[in-house]
């Protein structure tokens, strides 16, 4: 029985983390960005919940998590903190609010924390963001890495293929992983990375990584809320793995109530006053 099930009161804090990954007790988390699913996923005893710029995909329906912005993502952030009561919540910064400076940076994370109640911030990048890490801490706000398939430069990259499989960009990201660490993030996100180099990171960093598509040698999971419940399914990688098919059982009880309303047969003599 895990640490989160026994104790399922606790506050999961920055400080939790870190004595999982010394434990070797696996970290579980999952995006949300909304009160009534959030207050499900943390009575369920996940240890964090990302409130992610994935929104701008599944909430919004973006085809990048580009366009989202600040307010929107403090609007998804207070609406996730009303309900979370154990879970450590971290919001992403989304794209061309930390880019410009270390300035724009800070005040942009400190608008998160302030405007939602959120507990810390995550952004993109390796040694090229560690100024704005450096100043953000400085405030008291513990930030979270994202290294390896970084969506807000999608359009650098071109595709959502796997990162990092030569050598060269290996290397940089392991540098990357210890210039985040030396900065004082307290977690990274290894996302769609070879697992052999995910496991190098994982071994070579104290701060816990936290893997998408990224294999098992790392400290924690996370996954999309959306994918992992089977509500989008336009897009099947190999990491994704689905423990619903809420997609087809929503739209199922959609008809059914279409069904029911059609016929009459809703409402019936006991659901009326
Ligand atoms: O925005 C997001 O959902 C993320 C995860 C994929 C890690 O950054």
């Amino acid at each position: 029985m895990s640490a989160a099930q026994m104790f399922p009161a606790i506050k999961v804090t920055t400080h939790v983390l870190q004595e999982m990954k010394l434990k070797e007790e696996k970290i579980a988390m999952l995006t949300c960005y909304d009160y009534s699913m959030a207050r499900i996923v943390d009575n369920a005893g996940i240890d964090v919940i990302l409130v992610g710029d994935s929104a701008s995909n599944v909430m919004a329906g973006y085809t990048t998590t580009l366009p989202i912005t600040l307010d929107m993502m403090i609007y998804h952030a207070s609406s996730v903190m009303r309900a979370v009561k154990r879970a450590l919540v971290v919001v992403d910064l989304p794209f061309g609010t930390y880019q410009g400076n270390s300035k724009e940076a800070l005040n942009s994370a400190i608008r998160i924390m302030k405007e939602s109640g959120a507990n810390s911030i995550k952004m993109e990048g390796g040694i090229e963001v560690t100024e704005s890490i450096d100043r953000i801490l400085t405030a008291g706000i513990p930030v979270m890495g994202h290294l390896g398939l970084t969506p807000q430069s999608i359009h650098k990259f071109g595709t959502y293929v796997v990162r990092a499989t030569e050598e060269d960009e290996a290397q940089k990201l392991i540098k990357d992983a210890h210039a985040l660490e030396e900065a004082g993030c307290f977690a990274i996100v290894l996302e769609k990375i070879p697992a052999r180099l995910a496991e190098i990171v994982t071994s070579e960093i104290k701060i816990p990584t936290i893997g998408i598509g990224a294999g098992s040698y790392v400290d924690g999971q996370v996954l999309v809320f959306h994918d992992m419940l089977g509500i989008t399914q336009d897009f099947s990688p190999r990491f994704l793995r689905r423990y619903h098919n809420l997609k087809e059982e929503i739209k199922g009880s959609v008809q059914a109530y279409i069904r029911d309303v059609k016929s009459s047969d809703f409402p019936n003599e006991k659901e009326q006053y």
